[in-house]
């Protein structure tokens, strides 16, 4: 959790706020810029920042999505989103917080809201950077795939995780 001593100061959880797609934009561009490097190439890279950065595009996709916004003293440094209670449609970090405990924090939200919501499992594509941290979550794959961002073609994995029995009295 976030409050580990090798982890950061905690984070805080928030739902995105109306108008706040290009700070989310901002995120996710810099995540894949600064983060997948090990694991796609520049042209993956940049083909799939542009995409993700699309700020049009990606209100478009947010909404009706459940998304999630960790800030850290107030400044927003990662999202998730949750589409249709069944996938973790985005997971961003910024690269300043990366490996501090945020991406586990924002997963970990999603999964109860998911879970809190009905879903029996919770799906993810994932890209190849992602991969070894949706496993340690007891994400599984699924399906290997290729994907096209702005003409480039990329890989992830469709990995799925069974999701507990809620914590609390069932009603
Ligand atoms: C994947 C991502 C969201 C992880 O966020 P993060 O805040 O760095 O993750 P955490 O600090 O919560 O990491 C939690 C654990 O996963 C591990 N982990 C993180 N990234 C990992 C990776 N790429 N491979 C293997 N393990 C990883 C950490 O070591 C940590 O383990 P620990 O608890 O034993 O210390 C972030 O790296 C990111 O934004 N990547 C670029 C964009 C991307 O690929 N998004 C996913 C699209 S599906």
């Amino acid at each position: 959790m976030s409050g580990d001593a090798h982890r950061g100061p905690a984070a805080a959880l928030r739902p995105a706020l109306p108008g706040e797609t290009p700070v989310l934009a901002a995120i996710a561009e810099a995540a894949i810029l600064g983060l997948t490097g090990e694991d796609y190439d520049e042209d993956q890279q940049e083909a799939w920042a542009a995409a993700a950065a699309d700020e049009e595009a990606l209100a478009a996709r947010l909404e009706g999505q459940l998304t999630l916004v960790a800030t850290r003293d107030g400044d927003p440094v990662g999202f998730a989103a949750l589409k249709d209670n069944r996938e973790i449609d985005m997971l961003y970090v910024h690269p300043e917080v990366a490996g501090e405990g945020v991406g586990s924090l924002l997963c970990e939200a999603v999964e109860k809201l998911a879970t809190a919501r009905g879903a029996k499992s919770l799906t993810v594509d994932a890209s190849d950077t992602a991969l070894g941290f949706f496993q340690q979550r007891g994400f599984v794959p699924m399906q290997r795939n290729t994907v096209q961002r702005g003409g480039v073609w990329l890989s992830n994995t469709t990995m799925e995780k069974i999701l507990g029995a809620p914590a609390g009295p069932v009603h």
